[in-house]
């Protein structure tokens, strides 16, 4: 008898940076990432996202420990490969670490970690995030080359960068939304067969998430931007509610 094996549940990762980006804009404790960190474990999110970047634009040291603490949710940090980040990772001992690019002056992280011209600066950093016991992750571009550097490195995963997908979508062109989606899927296939656990994340919405959620071997994807705006409007869990059901549609 043949079965049909289903696609694992796709989880749902919420970046809550930007609920301390309002915060920040005012300098005091409100709105609290905590808060939001609360409601996504209350409403079946599976994990909690923070990039603690370099100019601590967002979240700030003390907010890692107080999410860690707020929820059983595993956390997931998004990280510059320095070893000021290193150290504090290694002391907060997060779920998982995503390694990406940071430039001070991006407003976001735009493009891919260079996994493969960086295997050097990479290789102490993972060793030490592994000997940790924290779960590493690669942020990168969909590419055949960024996908063997991972590999070489012993990236149990990697995300795919979403960016270029997300605005190509958002531009109508249709032509390169499906080439990006294309790639997107070739290289999760490839990630997959590798034996690397493909996530995908960055510029994700209402409107351009289900091709990316369709791909059978993504096991999970990071939104943050557009379900925090979202929540400005209906609130955070109807937010991550109505993300979560068109997830689990597209399955
Ligand atoms: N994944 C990674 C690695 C990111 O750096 C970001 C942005 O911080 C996201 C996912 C979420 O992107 P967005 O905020 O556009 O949903």
């Amino acid at each position: 008898m043949t079965s049909v094996l289903k696609p694992a549940k796709l989880r749902l990762g919420v970046n809550i940076d930007h609920v301390a980006t309002i915060r920040n804009a005012r300098g005091g404790d409100h709105p609290d990432p905590v808060r939001a960190a609360e409601i996504v474990a209350s409403v079946g999110g599976d994990g909690i996202t923070a990039h603690l970047r370099e100019d601590r634009r967002h979240i700030r040291d003390e907010d890692l420990a107080r999410i860690q603490t707020a929820t059983n949710l595993p956390l997931n940090l998004e990280m510059a490969a320095t070893e000021a980040m290193l150290a504090i990772a290694v002391r907060h001992k997060p779920h998982a670490a995503c390694i990406v690019p940071e430039r001070r002056e991006e407003r976001t992280t735009e493009g891919g970690l260079d996994a493969a011209g960086l295997h050097n600066t990479l290789v102490p950093i993972i060793g030490k995030l592994k000997d940790a016991g924290i779960r590493v992750s690669l942020f990168i571009e969909a590419s055949e080359r960024q996908l063997d550097a991972a590999l070489r490195l012993g990236a149990p995963v990697v995300e795919f960068h979403t960016g270029e997908y997300a605005h190509a979508h958002l531009d109508g062109n249709r032509a390169k939304t499906a080439a990006e989606l294309k790639r997107i899927a070739d290289m999760a296939a490839l990630a997959a067969k590798n034996g690397i656990e493909p996530h995908a994340g960055h510029g994700l919405t209402y409107e351009n998430v289900q091709p990316i959620a369709a791909i059978p071997q993504i096991a999970e994807l990071n939104i943050g931007h557009y379900l925090i705006g979202e929540a400005v409007f209906v609130g955070l869990e109807d937010a991550v509610h109505r993300m979560r059901e068109l997830m689990d549609a597209a399955r």
